[in-house]
């Protein structure tokens, strides 16, 4: 299955993607994960991203795309993938499609659109909490841990996104806007897009989205049948 998560920040595509990711049994691949753990190590690449990532505007594309080739070429994301917060803008939506054809003469599968209002993006944001070793994300009151500031999963230290303070989630609202809404009418046009109703508890959205998306994985099953039948010494099936 290769499967892009899109919608506004805090609409839960990095709390939906780590329960899709497994279900699937496929790599999650979140851009912004890879530039935290950039900013955090010192790297070249994370001292250039932390200034857009801190205002809130989205690091140029040339950095973003060669980040997501490298990373889509690593061999556990050879037979899919569920990316999270990439593409982002229409030209990384057609550089995907070009690597995807190149590299393995293939294409999306799905484009699942988490949908959120603002207002619920602000009071998502507002209370998120992040685990410093293991990245789960956390919620001080709609999903919050065991023992405050510590993660439930390893023990690890909980922290706030620096991005996550009122002014900066407010600059991401209007770049999600202008320069990421545009994916989902690409996506629309393409027949690759899913809209799925992201509010309520976080349980019954991954429960709706494994529902999306089991037509997909039933159509990804039945191609691989067709391939393997097609395969070079592969038996003939006896008719009836
Ligand atoms: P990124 O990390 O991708 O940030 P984002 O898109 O703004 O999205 P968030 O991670 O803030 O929200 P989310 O949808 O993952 O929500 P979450 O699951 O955490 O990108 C950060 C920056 O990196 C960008 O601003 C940009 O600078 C750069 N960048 C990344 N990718 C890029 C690209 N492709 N091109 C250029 N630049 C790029 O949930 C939020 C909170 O809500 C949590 O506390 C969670 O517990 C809670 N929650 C989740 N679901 C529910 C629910 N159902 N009910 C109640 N609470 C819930
Ligand atoms: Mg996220």
């Amino acid at each position: 299955m290769r499967l892009v998560l899109v919608g506004p920040p805090g609409a839960g595509k990095g709390t939906q993607a780590q329960f899709i990711a497994e279900h699937c049994g496929i790599p999650k691949i979140s851009t912004g994960d890879i530039f935290r753990a950039n900013v955090t190590e010192g790297t070249p690449l994370g001292v250039q991203a932390k200034a857009f990532m801190d205002r809130g505007d989205l690091v140029p594309d040339d950095v973003t795309i060669e980040m997501v080739r490298n990373r889509l070429a690593e061999p556990d994301a050879l037979e899919g993938f569920l990316l999270d917060g990439f593409p982002r803008t229409v030209p990384q939506a057609q550089v995907l499609d070009d690597i995807l054809l190149s590299t393995a003469q293939t294409r999306l599968d799905v484009v699942l659109e988490l949908v959120v209002d603002d207002d619920e993006v602000i009071r998502r944001l507002s209370g998120r909490r992040t685990c410093r070793s293991c990245n789960h994300i956390w919620h001080v009151d709609f999903d919050p841990p065991k023992v405050e500031g510590v993660c439930d999963i390893d023990a690890g230290e909980l922290y706030q996104r620096e991005d996550d303070k009122s002014e900066t989630v407010a600059n991401r609202l209007e770049v999600y806007a202008l320069s990421t809404a545009p994916l989902v009418a690409f996506y629309a046009e393409q027949g690759l897009l899913v809209g799925l109703d992201a509010t309520g508890p976080v349980d019954d959205v991954t429960q709706r989205a494994i529902d999306a998306l089991r037509p997909f994985e039933h159509e990804q099953a039945v191609r691989q049948a067709a391939a393997v039948a097609a395969a070079p010494g592969a038996q003939p099936t006896s008719p009836g």
